[in-house]
């Protein structure tokens, strides 16, 4: 199995589950069970909630990215936005850490992301924006025996 998609979107809050079912039916081609795709669909919404909010502030004339790659029996996916940036990674990625406790954000994004994903890889350059790769390998397509 060898598969690619790639799209981009206007970074309004009515994408986010746009992206996640776009995801989620891209992934159905491993043959995933119900939690295999709603954990996908968890971690999608969560980085492109991300963008959204803290990469483009709400600006909702700017653009999110979406690539994702099948390649045997693991799905990657690739979220991107050109916004803010994030300072400090390690800081970040910290559960409960948020820089908006002010919007009532819990901080746990990529807490979330980490724990419904296998690998998850977060790249970033201030004023440039911010690049998330997640993978997950989708286990219930293997016959046992
Ligand atoms: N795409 C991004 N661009 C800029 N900063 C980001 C981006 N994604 C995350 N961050 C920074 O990392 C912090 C932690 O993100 P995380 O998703 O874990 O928590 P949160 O978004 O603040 O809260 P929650 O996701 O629980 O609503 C954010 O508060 C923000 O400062
Ligand atoms: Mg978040």
């Amino acid at each position: 199995m060898k598969n690619f998609m790639e799209m981009k979107f206007l970074a309004k809050s009515e994408n986010e589950a746009f992206a996640r079912i776009v995801v989620a039916s891209f992934a159905s081609q491993l043959d995933p069970t119900i939690d295999e795709i709603t954990d996908i669909k968890t971690a999608v919404s969560e980085a492109v909630t991300n963008a959204i909010i803290h990469g483009y502030e709400e600006d909702e004339e700017r653009m999110v990215y979406l690539r994702c790659e099948l390649k045997e029996d693991i799905i990657k996916v690739v979220v991107e936005d050109r916004g803010n940036g994030i300072e400090d990674i390690q800081m970040a990625m910290q559960p409960l850490y948020t820089s908006k406790p002010e919007m009532e954000r819990s901080g746990m994004g990529f807490t979330v992301m980490e724990t419904f994903m296998d690998q998850i890889i977060v790249s970033s350059v201030m004023g440039e924006g911010t690049k998330i790769v997640m993978k997950k390998r989708i286990k219930s397509n293997k016959i046992e025996d």
